[in-house]
């Protein structure tokens, strides 16, 4: 399987920075076939900035997609400041990050509002990236899979397939912090993440799993060994364009 290699901008940057940060994104990736025949790509700008970034992409059809951070609770109407899964797609997103920590942190997002949203996101045609992960107290009272195996019952809604959805796991405590999980932690996460979804779907294996958390070029070579990992959702770093793409590059190592 290709490994989908996921920036996540979150609030940063002007107008004219996702444009330079989207075409020097397009231009390393062209520069070097090889990177588009062993990862996918995706790039998810803060919603002002998605015209701008399906403008420039939409030039180079296929080389890298786009992606929303968060999608709305309902369809449409009265609900001022949001952004609904239907706009999403229109503005030329094929992916959609729902749950990821900050949201569930700043916003009080619960796993049902996820499983909302992703159904919506679902009936518009968008790929799901859905975060789940425990925050360090958690891990330190030995409780991750207890809480990453609730948010997978609670935050996937019926209809999840292996192709309309992509798993983030972000250990809490390691997105932003340079903090790293070990391998062996990412191991045993991600397969039990693969064996939760063996009961669920026929074609489980198809389903991507990624890891996130402090990924940097640095970390990605021992990271995309690991079993399981089927490519990373990237903060930080992917908001430089040689970072990013470094990290592609070591998927083939
Ligand atoms: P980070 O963020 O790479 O900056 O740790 C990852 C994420 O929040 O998706």
């Amino acid at each position: 399987m290709k490994k989908l290699i996921a920036g996540n901008w979150k609030m940063n940057g002007t107008v004219a920075e996702a444009q330079a940060l989207t075409k020097a994104v397009l231009d390393g990736i062209k520069a070097d076939p090889s990177l588009s025949e062993s990862c996918d790509f995706v790039v998810c700008p803060p919603f002002l900035h998605l015209p701008t970034g399906s403008w420039i992409l939409n030039n180079d059809k296929g080389r890298a997609a786009l992606g929303g951070q968060d999608c709305a609770l309902t369809e449409n109407g009265a609900f001022t400041g949001d952004t609904s899964a239907a706009m999403l797609a229109d503005a030329g997103c094929s992916y959609v990050i729902l749950g990821h920590s900050e949201r569930r942190q700043h916003h009080k997002e619960t796993d049902a509002e996820v499983a909302t949203k992703a159904k919506l996101a679902h009936a518009k045609g968008l790929i799901t990236i859905i975060c789940v992960g425990e925050t360090e107290q958690e891990r330190e009272r030995g409780q991750e899979k207890d809480v990453v195996g609730r948010q997978l019952a609670e935050a996937l809604p019926a209809s999840v397939t292996a192709q309309n959805t992509v798993i983030a796991y972000e250990p809490v405590w390691a997105i932003g912090t340079g903090k790293n999980a070990t391998p062996d932690d990412i191991a045993a996460m991600h397969s039990f993440i693969r064996t939760r979804f063996k009961e669920k779907l026929a074609d489980s294996a198809n389903m991507r799993i990624l890891y996130g958390g402090s990924v940097k070029p640095e970390n990605a070579q021992a990271l995309f060994k690991v079993d399981n990992v089927d490519g990373a959702l990237i903060g930080g770093a992917s908001l430089k364009a040689d970072q990013f793409l470094e990290i592609a590059k070591k998927v083939n190592f």
